[in-house]
């Protein structure tokens, strides 16, 4: 569904920016139809979820956001269910992808990780805590994200004028920031060589 999404109704239209809010449109009435769709998969996952006797299951992320849910309030709860699933398994998947290839070609540093995780304790009550040491391990996850960034953009306005080392953005400005393209491009604000084509 997720893929769908993105190749149907997520797509940018020209009455997206022609027509103000709230004038209903074709493309509105199907959009919402998607978000229809979309809400009773997320209600029939958490219905399966709650259902299902877990009594020697270990815990996971559902069970905290289970708990902390309001009772009244499973229309919360559903939409943490699909943040998880729209921004969290994607970006978090790719980001383990890049960061298990990157050390694979690079044996010494998948040896050094290797070292620094068998020195602390992994087991569900103290991996929370183990994770402030790993600082070679957050060291290669950061190094990752800024080569392989599974987000490819993002975007700001502009509230007042701006010059970013010498380009003018007049006040209103959409900003867009393909990371992808920022690697490296700009330090100090020289341009330098762009890292992201010489990474693998
Ligand atoms: C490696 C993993 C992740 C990466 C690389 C990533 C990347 C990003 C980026 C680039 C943005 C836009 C930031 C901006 O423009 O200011 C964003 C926003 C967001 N992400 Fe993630 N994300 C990751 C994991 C997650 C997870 C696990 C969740 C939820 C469980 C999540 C939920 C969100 C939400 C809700 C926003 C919107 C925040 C707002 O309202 O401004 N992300 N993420």
């Amino acid at each position: 569904m997720v893929s769908e999404y993105m190749d149907t109704v997520r797509r940018p239209y020209p009455t997206d920016v022609l027509l103000p809010d709230g004038v209903p449109t074709l493309l509105g009435a199907r959009r919402a139809l998607f978000r229809r769709r979309w809400t009773r998969l997320i209600h029939a996952i958490i219905a399966m979820r709650t259902g299902r006797a877990r009594a020697d299951a270990p815990r996971d992320v559902f069970d905290l956001l289970w708990e902390a849910h309001d009772s009244d309030r499973e229309d919360l709860l559903a939409d943490e269910v699909s943040t998880m699933i729209v921004a969290g398994h994607e970006t978090t998947a790719r980001t383990l992808f890049w960061m298990c290839t990157l050390p694979a070609k690079a044996p010494q540093w998948q040896t050094a990780l290797a070292v620094e995780a068998r020195r602390v304790d992994l087991s569900a009550e103290g991996a929370s805590t183990s994770l402030l040491k790993l600082m070679l391990t957050r060291a290669v996850v950061e190094e990752t994200l800024r080569l392989y960034s599974p987000a490819f953009m993002t975007g700001r306005l502009a509230k007042r004028a701006h010059d970013i080392c010498g380009t003018r953005i007049p006040e209103g400005s959409i900003v867009l920031i393909p990371y992808w393209l920022c690697t490296g491009i700009l330090v100090g604000g020289q341009p330098r060589e762009h890292s992201f084509p010489r990474a693998l």
